[in-house]
């Protein structure tokens, strides 16, 4: 096998390649979309539609709507019409609405059902229809997510077995609806040979972050003083993804032929702690003296969770840099940076649950 060149010079191939694109991103207000959106309109021939119903919203009043090459559609996934609008003209479609966060998943599952079936479903008729119309459609990327590989999940790859939680879980509603769409995506490439590509993202964390992650909750709480609350004994293990590594990541699964009709871990199987660890680790590194505290929580959680990323590495020179001491020291710094701490949709009292991803 040739030897891919380092990530970074791959990266930046592919934002070469993107130039003079039109990048539409639904869900491109949330944390990770918005992070892309910024990277790719620092080129000003990219044009990138963000379309979102702003449940989320980390762009309001932001320097990112400020510039000339970035258009926020407020729309609904679930309304075709308006996803027809939104996507008008998109060569590159990355579909990333979804209700994140295991909070609002356990309180409103039908409603994650929808947007995430009816949404992905939109999104690929209309794809299909502009395709069918004679347009460059050059990539459709569904997110998915490692919640797939169910509650004990260690150096998972992509062809292992997914598994799928008890009917009547409401956390495992948000895992089979997206489990459901990655193989929509797939079976749209392989019928209709539509350029589709499924993501899977372990645990991405970093600046814009909204809900209810567990690094957002820690960190937070952290520079208030504030305890740091965990489920049950905090030995729950994740492997932590900065934001940066995850934008590397989609960026060369947009442009390298290789990813076509395939799903991809996105991840950083290297900072793999328990939640234990990494609340002392925010504690440390900010400097807070927040105590800990531990929360019965009687829910099905995840208890392992750490991806085998070497398809990524062996077909799009995927390599995440960013290790995990580094990543929060940044993350700690930009919350710092921060006017007011806001507490966003936090609906239960501030206590923090590993987020659904
Ligand atoms: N962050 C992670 O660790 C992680 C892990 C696994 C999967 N994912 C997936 O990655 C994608 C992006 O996640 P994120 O962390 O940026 O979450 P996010 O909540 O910040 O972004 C999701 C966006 O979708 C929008 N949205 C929700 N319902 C919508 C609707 N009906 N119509 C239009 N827009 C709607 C929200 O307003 C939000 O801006 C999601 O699909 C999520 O499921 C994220």
């Amino acid at each position: 096998m040739t030897q891919l060149p380092a990530t970074k010079a791959l990266v930046q191939q592919a934002l070469s390649r993107l130039s003079g694109s039109t990048v539409a991103i639904t869900g491109g207000a949330g944390f990770i979309g918005s992070t892309l959106a910024a990277r790719l309109s620092d080129d000003p021939t990219i044009q990138v539609i963000l379309l979102d119903n702003l449940h989320h919203d980390a762009v309001t009043d932001t320097p990112l709507l400020r510039r000339p090459n970035v258009r926020l559609v407020r729309a609904d996934v679930r309304d075709k019409v308006a996803v027809t609008e939104g996507l008008r003209g998109a060569q590159y479609i990355l579909h990333m609405a979804s209700i994140a966060g295991v909070d609002t998943v356990m309180k409103m599952p039908v409603l994650t059902m929808q947007v995430s079936l009816q949404g992905t479903m939109n999104v690929l008729e209309v794809a299909h229809e502009m395709q069918q119309a004679g347009q460059a459609v050059e990539r459709v990327i569904d997110f998915s997510t490692s919640e797939v590989f169910g509650r004990y999940a260690f150096n998972v790859g992509e062809a292992d077995a997914t598994l799928l939680g008890a009917v009547g879980e409401a956390r495992w509603t948000y895992a089979v609806a997206k489990l459901a769409t990655e193989h929509l995506a797939c079976n749209y490439w392989k019928q209709y040979g539509l350029p589709t590509v499924a993501i899977r993202p372990f645990n991405i964390y970093g600046p814009h972050q909204m809900g209810t992650g567990a690094i957002h909750h820690f960190v937070r709480r952290a520079l208030r003083g504030e305890p740091l609350i965990l489920h049950n004994d905090g030995s729950q293990i994740r492997s932590w993804c900065y934001i940066d590594d995850m934008i590397d990541g989609l960026l060369l699964v947009m442009v390298r032929k290789e990813a076509l009709g395939q799903s991809f871990n996105i991840g950083n199987p290297r900072s793999t702690v328990t939640i234990h660890q990494l609340a002392r680790d925010i504690i440390r590194l900010s400097g807070s003296s927040s105590a800990m505290e531990h929360l019965e929580w009687n829910f099905p959680d995840v208890e392992l969770r750490v991806p085998d990323i070497r398809k990524a590495r062996t077909l799009l020179g995927y390599e995440p840099l960013v290790d995990l001491e580094e990543g929060l020291a940044r993350t700690i710094a930009w919350y710092r940076q921060q006017p007011v701490i806001t507490v966003v949709n936090e609906t239960h009292g501030g206590d923090p649950r590993p987020n659904v991803g």
